[in-house]
């Protein structure tokens, strides 16, 4: 028998009921009736400290949606998911990232085998790679040590490697060079190696499948330039590492699979910023550090498996994005770092939540009847303010945003003095931190006609000075941008995810979606290239412009 939709529940009903309580609520009320809103409804752990008391919730809300969380069998499935069940139902599989940062002695044993060890014996590996190519014991065809390290992938294989590097540059050896290559584009690879010598290159090549056109082409690519200028094929061996689940693939392409790094099916690919897919992380920071970003993340797990719910940041911030988005309906988040090194979180967060949760039907196939993953975007905080904030003060949607600030700056700067002034107090972090802090006071409180017309603004000008306020926002704070602190953060955003997944009942671990124009593409191809190719049989929008590209390009 299929279980009762989601919307049928009696504690679903009730979230219902309780929003024609709270959706005229203002922020601005919730707060003044209780002074002690903003310390008490805080959490933190592995860490992190979580302010979610800026969202248009109570007490009352909470438990109703930690009733919901708890009819849907969230702790049960969590278990489930630490203990290896197959809860990736449509690929048939564990989904087990929280292995790969289980600490060296401990077991799991999944299908026979202690994926814990399996997880550990590549890490020593990794890290004995790192090190010879840190030190410079790892020399290329000719003899130069390795100078530039070029990750090429796609998705989840180059997203978590390239998100990781920005965030944790401060850490990373400077006398290497890092390049990120993933669009098909031809220029992506171009520029990433412009000016660089073939013989100081190291290319990882990062592909769960080893099928993915973009990765292989890419990797042709790169073999083929490195040819030309060394050669010789045996210069292989000494540029090429690769990064997959797929060893005949590997040794397909001409990489010895004594230079391959595997991980497992039961990772999914924009969960594996912390297997071998993580290599560029390693050699840009050193194995140590990427342990402890390894601990982050497990202390965030244990800390997700143990906490209870009513402080469990994981289950918080997944169950307050489902209230914002399926009973207040906002249909997106803002993910708005208040770090330049977290430039690339927002597009990495893309990834994890929309193509984990960005799903129509239920696990059994049925039709959802409510609304999935919101659309997750963002920028450095900022940045952002002088752009897309108009919009979120000031627009007709709702944009729940999440701020992320660390409270110690990794690069102090003192604030210039004024003329004049002798001294300076607090540095150029603290104004950042202002305007994280500012922006969150103003979305909740904003400012009413009286204050305005208090200001003595003009009349007509009023109602544009107006901000309505109750605009909701979690605000995440670390004390320091270490790794451990941003494998915490990441494991935050993956167990939340989880979070939803199981409440909404969908498989957070397939991606079909993606398949369908990656299908149509390859075919699609050879028609481009084809003046005598047989007549086109798209629908007429397709078909005008693939004949408009190939008149362009004189075919
Ligand atoms: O976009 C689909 C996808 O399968 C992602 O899930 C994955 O991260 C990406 O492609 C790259 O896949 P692979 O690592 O197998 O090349």
């Amino acid at each position: 028998m299929k279980e009762r939709s989601l919307t049928g529940k009696p504690q679903w009903k009730a979230l219902e009921e309780h929003l024609a309580w709270m959706a005229p609520r203002h922020l601005r009320e919730l707060f003044a009736d209780d002074p002690e809103r903003g310390a008490r409804m805080a959490a933190q752990g592995a860490g992190l400290y979580l302010d979610y008391s800026k969202n248009r919730v109570n007490g009352e809300t909470l438990d109703l949606l930690f009733a919901l969380a708890r009819a849907r069998g969230l702790e049960e499935r969590r278990e489930a998911m630490f203990a290896g069940a197959r809860i990736n139902v449509t690929e048939d599989r564990p989904t087990l990232h929280v292995a790969l940062r289980m600490p060296a002695g401990s077991k799991l044993v999944v299908d026979g085998e202690d994926v814990v060890a399996d997880v550990h014996a590549v890490l020593e590996r990794m890290a004995a790679f790192c090190n010879r190519v840190r030190s410079g014991q790892w020399t290329g065809h000719t003899g130069k040590p390795i100078r530039n390290i070029i990750n090429i992938g796609i998705g989840g294989s180059d997203l978590g490697p390239v998100m990781a590097y920005e965030a944790l540059r401060f850490y990373s050896q400077r006398e290497l060079s890092f390049h990120f290559v993933s669009n098909v584009d031809g220029t992506d690879f171009t520029e990433a190696t412009r000016g660089l010598d073939p013989a100081e290159t190291l290319f990882i090549v990062c592909s769960k499948t080893f099928t993915t056109l973009e990765t292989l082409t890419n990797a042709h690519a790169a073999r083929a330039w490195c040819m030309q200028s060394l050669g010789d094929e045996a210069a292989v061996a000494k540029h090429f590492v690769a990064v997959s689940t797929n060893a005949e693939g590997v040794e397909a392409f001409g990489i010895d699979t004594a230079n391959m790094f595997g991980f497992w099916d039961w990772v999914g690919g924009r969960y594996s910023m912390d297997s071998a897919i993580g290599l560029s992380t390693m050699l840009a920071i050193g194995p140590e550090r990427f342990h402890e970003m390894l601990a982050g993340f497990q202390a965030m797990d244990e800390h997700f498996r143990l906490a209870p719910m009513e402080r469990n940041l994981p289950v918080l911030m997944g169950l307050l994005g489902i209230w914002n988005n399926n009973f207040l309906g906002a249909n997106t988040v803002a993910v708005l770092p208040y770090s330049q090194y977290l430039s690339r979180f927002p597009a990495y967060l893309q990834q994890l939540t929309m193509e984990s949760n960005g799903k129509h039907v239920t696990a059994d196939g049925s039709r959802v009847d409510y609304q999935t993953a919101p659309v997750y975007w963002g920028e450095p905080g900022t940045n952002g303010q002088h752009s897309f904030y108009q919009l979120i003060h000031q627009g007709t949607r709702l944009v729940p945003c999440d701020f992320i600030g660390f409270c110690h700056p990794l690069n102090p700067l003192p604030l210039q003095a004024e003329a004049g002034a002798d001294t300076v107090a607090g540095d150029q972090h603290d104004l950042l931190i202002a305007n994280l802090l500012a922006q969150g006071e103003s979305l909740a409180f904003g400012k009413t006609p009286a204050q305005v017309e208090a200001e003595g603004t003009a009349d007509a000008l009023q109602a544009h000075r107006v901000f309505d306020g109750n605009r909701p926002s979690n605000t995440i704070l670390a004390d320091r941008l270490t790794p451990h602190a941003l494998g915490s953060l990441v494991a935050l955003y993956e167990h939340s995810v989880f979070v939803q997944g199981t409440l909404w009942n969908i498989d957070s671990f397939d991606q079909w979606g993606v398949e369908l124009g990656k299908q149509l593409a390859t075919p699609l191809a050879e028609e481009l290239k084809a003046k005598d190719a047989p007549a086109l049989t798209h629908d007429s929008s397709t078909n005008t412009l693939i004949q408009r590209y190939r008149a362009v390009r004189g075919r």
